[in-house]
């Protein structure tokens, strides 16, 4: 529990106060100043924190990301908000009402993809919805009935689209399609990447964080907005990106989220009979990703690996990554043992001068660890909820407890930043960010 700052009642209540500052009327912005959008798996983050408050509202905020799905199934990785500005790369940028033929007729979105969170808030509104009356489990059960086809439609897209050869592993095209930008993940293969000429352009995000070492360099961002020139020149189309991007690596966080979330959509679709052939797609996906997650490991170890598809090199690393399989399961008992370890060990949530006993994005004993920068080694709050969520799940009650009640001590300073500084506990990023809420709406509920 908090050892300082707010009390659980008063940080439950600012939470919901922040997600209610964030609304927007049909979506919550992902951050208030930073992030005036809708993104992809924020958004199914914030319908988890939502949940508990009102169901009503949390199935509106996931309704909004639904009607922005491209006719291929795919989820868009942000929805722009109508008459907001201040976000770099915006709609005018990323071009896909002009250039993807499969991009929505009335809504704005980017042209790439996010990690496939979103049935896992579809599960806990379910869940919430049981505790009401009988017109919120209706809202509930007809939002499930409404969108069930569409979301069976995303992780279509993702099993085939993203999928081509069948081996398990989700292939990403962009290093925000893995939501962890700069990770030291993707050095590797972004050091491939010849920036061409870009138009020109001004960075937004700079003005909204104190401190631009807390964000990717300028140089990551000139790649960045090539990849964006190359999507453009293949407009936007699965078959041609899968061949021309000058970045293309194989996600195993990704692929474990995916493979997680396809679990839980097909128990959800069995529990309220939908048709056996979605059930049984849905947990072929679960196996062939879960294989395809294992495939990446050291039998010792159980590390996960990524794979880089245009040097076909694998990319093992000291990140949040290499846990992957203990998202989805598959390892036999040693090597789970072994990783999970790891995970509480020296090198992750046991290291001795972390100030809370939560996962940090990149290991603070690797080479590559920055303590402030973005993806590269401050804690990520939403991921020590994925994990404890997660871990709840896998039966490992008493694991999942302590990264709720350190993740809860981290948050109780009531900023809800975006990230923290692992050994100070300094609020980092962007404040007030609503995926930050959520997970403590979620612990606290
Ligand atoms: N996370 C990216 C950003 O920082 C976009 O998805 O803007």
């Amino acid at each position: 529990m908090p050892d300082r700052g707010f009390t659980p009642t008063q940080l439950a209540a600012r939470a919901a106060y922040l997600l209610r500052g964030n609304d927007l009327g049909t979506m919550t912005s992902a951050a208030p100043k930073l992030y005036p959008h809708m993104w992809s798996w924020d958004a199914a983050f914030v319908a988890v924190g939502l949940a508990p408050l009102s169901v009503e509202r949390a199935v509106v905020e996931l309704d909004t990301l639904l009607s922005a799905q491209w006719k291929n199934g795919m989820i868009p990785h942000i929805v722009f908000a109508n008459g907001v500005d201040g976000y770099f790369p915006g709609p005018a940028r990323w071009a896909v009402s002009e250039l993807a033929a499969h991009a929505p007729a009335r809504v704005r979105t980017s042209g790439i993809t996010q990690p496939p969170v979103h049935a896992i808030a579809v599960q806990r509104i379910l869940e919430h919805s049981r505790r009401h009356g009988r017109s919120t489990r209706a809202v509930a059960e007809e939002f499930l009935d409404r969108r069930w086809a569409d979301l069976v439609r995303w992780h279509r897209w993702l099993a085939h689209a993203r999928d081509l050869d069948g081996n398990g592993r989700i292939a990403l095209y962009h290093g925000w399609e893995s939501g962890m930008d700069n990770s030291p993940r993707w050095d590797a293969a972004y050091a491939n990447v010849v920036a061409g000429p870009v138009p020109a352009f001004h960075r937004e995000d700079l003005e909204h964080v104190a401190d631009p070492d807390q964000r990717p360099t300028d140089r990551e961002y000139a790649r960045y907005l090539w990849l964006l020139e190359e999507m453009k020149s293949a407009r936007y189309d699965d078959g041609v990106l899968a061949k021309a991007m000058s970045f293309a690596v194989e996600d195993v966080f990704v692929s474990a989220v995916f493979s997680l979330s396809c679990d839980v959509l097909a128990t959800i679709g069995e529990e309220h009979s939908r048709p056996n052939s979605d059930v049984r797609e849905l947990y072929s996906w679960a196996e062939r990703f879960r294989r395809g997650v294992v495939d990446t490991t050291d039998p010792r170890t159980g590390a996960a690996k990524d794979f880089d598809l245009r040097s076909g090199k694998w990319v093992a690393t000291d990140t949040l990554a290499m846990f992957a399989p203990l998202l989805c399961g598959g390892l036999d008992r040693q090597a789970e043992r072994a990783l999970l370890r790891t995970f509480e060990g020296p090198k992750f949530c046991g290291h001795p001068d972390l100030r809370y006993a939560v996962p940090p994005s990149t290991s603070p004993v690797s080479g590559d660890f920055r303590s402030r920068e973005y993806w590269r080694g401050p804690v990520w709050p939403v991921m020590t909820w994925l994990f404890s969520w997660a871990f709840a799940r896998r039966g490992w009650a008493e694991r999942a407890n302590v990264l709720r009640a350190e993740g809860l001590r981290q948050a109780s300073d009531g900023s809800f930043a975006e990230y923290y500084e692992p050994f100070t506990g300094d609020p980092l990023g962007s404040m007030q960010q609503s995926w930050t809420a959520a997970s403590v709406l979620d612990w606290l509920g």
